[in-house]
């Protein structure tokens, strides 16, 4: 799986976006250690904390699919309508939910466009981060 294809998948996930309240429309693609592929996209409610993040949306689906070895994420974000100027990347609820799995090794791919992208660890973007070997 190429980093480029999982930027197209996150960017396809994007479209089925449920975003009316900020219209910041986000798609992930995780891709599991057994080469499976889990999309996302925010799902957002009228009770703002019930919203989900894309990452977690595709995150919640891989686990719940029996997937919890991940090697690589991409994130793509912009407003509805518009192209992204900035990338997006992950929030620290995201984050946090992600090390879980992967600890700091996971590649995160925070694409602007297929060719226009960041790549980080989740290590980098989270260091010193709170996992399960805490509390072993
Ligand atoms: N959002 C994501 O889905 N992922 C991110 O990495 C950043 C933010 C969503 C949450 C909310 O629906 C909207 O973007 C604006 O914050």
């Amino acid at each position: 799986m190429t980093d480029r294809a999982l930027i197209d998948a996150a960017f396809a996930a994007r479209e089925r976006a449920y975003a009316p309240y900020s219209r910041f429309k986000v798609g992930a693609a995780l891709l599991a250690a057994d080469g499976r592929v889990f999309t996302g996209c925010n799902v957002e409610n009228a009770g703002l904390t019930a919203t989900s993040c894309a990452e977690r949306t595709a995150l919640f689906k891989a686990v719940s699919e029996g997937a919890t070895a991940f090697t690589a994420i991409a994130v793509v974000g912009s407003m509805a309508g518009e192209q992204n100027t900035l990338v997006t990347s992950p929030c620290g609820v995201c984050r946090q939910a992600l090390f879980e799995f992967t600890g700091p090794a996971l590649r995160v791919i925070m694409a602007k466009s297929g060719d226009d992208y960041l790549v980080k660890t989740l290590g980098e973007l989270l260091p010193l981060g709170f996992g399960p070997n805490n509390l072993a």
